[in-house]
């Protein structure tokens, strides 16, 4: 897949650029607990910095509420950026303030850098293309720039105005973490068309570990997995929620295809039990290449107060630790993404083991498994 990148550009002086960054990194009380999303934007920013360009820097952060006009409200202040932009000023040295860029609220960073209120307090952000006013919100957006540059990998499977909606206004191009991604990404698996096996330089068998909790999103990309990997092994809220569901789909997928292994949950529900990860390491033993994206049990302490009580407190990290220690020592290609799995990893050293490292969890799984992002649709030559 050929993408129009922005070291194509030869200059942009005068010219402002509105950059899709991902910012969707793990907060807990205002302080950012892994802050490799936002490390991988700097590239391009000082690329385009360098180019002339004054930026308009857009993201998103969790799944808030949203309204018509983007309003902080109590349900979505949990989601502010406010923390992005403090990350951003340390980073340049500088004090961020309160600042409007049309009709935005954002903060200005330095003269030449401002980063937008989160997006996803608007309703238009998602409702894109699917509805009129998403369509106008994406219009108004691409206001904020002359030309448009995605660096936001991880966010690359949605369709949504800041993604893909803008393009159609905005001369548009791939930043370089996100020529990276599709790079590396294509390497392993030579980006099949859907529902075919892979021929390119993945060493077999292949196989991809999935976890987490967006079940949603998660669903259909196990399923679309069936085809393309050796062994499927499904592990944490995904697996608990979805188990016959898993079963279902893929015996209705056609051979060849993977076998599939779904974990058995401890009485708690908070990690998989210890046969299911004896059972998991025996596979990844066997695997050429390992896929992995989504944690297999609880990797953080439930907030208190919460409804669930943990019976067994016996840590809920074992699954997903022991898991991480295993597949680092196995001498298959290990590739890794998603913001949870990559903060876990990072927080017990094990990150740098991997031989790639890809921001995107439902982003990654989605390339691999052959079908065309939509925004790289958008970018592509
Ligand atoms: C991610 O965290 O994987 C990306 O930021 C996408 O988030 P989403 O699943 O809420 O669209």
């Amino acid at each position: 897949m050929e993408l129009r990148t922005i070291d194509t550009i030869k200059d942009l002086s005068g010219k402002t650029v509105l950059l899709r960054i991902d910012c969707d990194v793990d907060i807990e009380n205002g302080r950012i607990l892994d802050d490799t999303r936002l490390d991988v934007a700097l590239p391009t920013i000082e690329f385009l910095l360098k180019k002339g360009a004054d930026i308009n820097i857009v993201g998103h952060l969790g799944r808030p509420k949203t309204t018509d006009n983007g309003q902080l409200t109590t349900d979505n202040s949990k989601f502010t950026l406010v923390p992005i932009a403090h990350w951003f000023a340390k980073k340049f040295k500088v004090q961020s303030s309160k600042y409007k860029v049309g009709k935005f609220e954002a903060w200005k960073i330095t003269d030449r850098i401002n980063l937008i209120e989160n997006i996803r307090f608007f309703k238009g952000e998602e409702d894109n293309p699917s509805s009129a006013s998403g369509r106008a919100f994406a219009r108004d957006l691409a206001l904020l720039g002359d030309v448009y540059v995605n660096d936001a990998f991880a966010v690359s499977h949605r369709a949504h105005a800041s993604i893909v909606g803008v393009t159609k206004f905005l001369p548009s191009y791939a930043g370089l973490h996100l020529k990276k991604e599709v790079h590396e990404l294509s390497k392993i698996l030579n980006n099949p068309p859907p529902g075919q096996r892979p021929s390119g330089a993945a060493k077999r068998p292949l196989a991809v570990l999935i976890g987490g909790a967006k079940i949603e999103t998660k669903l259909p990309l196990v399923s679309k997995m069936h085809a393309i990997a050796d062994y499927v092994l499904v592990g944490g809220e995904i697996a608990e929620q979805t188990r016959v569901l898993i079963k279902v789909q893929h015996e209705k997928i056609k051979e060849p295809k993977s076998a599939v292994l779904v974990a058995d949950l401890r009485e708690d529900g908070f990690d998989i039990t210890p046969k299911s990860i004896e059972n998991f390491k025996q596979i990844l033993g066997l695997a050429g290449t390992i896929v992995w994206n989504g944690p297999v049990g609880l990797i953080r302490p439930p907030i208190q107060n919460s409804k669930f009580k943990i019976q067994n407190s016996e840590d809920t990290e074992r699954g997903t630790r022991e898991l991480a220690q295993f597949i680092v020592r196995t001498s298959a290609y290990k590739v890794v993404g998603g913001g949870d799995t990559l903060a876990y990893l990072r927080r017990i050293d094990l990150l740098s083991k991997f031989d790639f490292v890809s921001m995107g969890g439902g982003a990654m799984l989605e390339f691999l498994s052959g079908h065309k992002l939509p925004a790289l649709k958008t970018l592509e030559k």
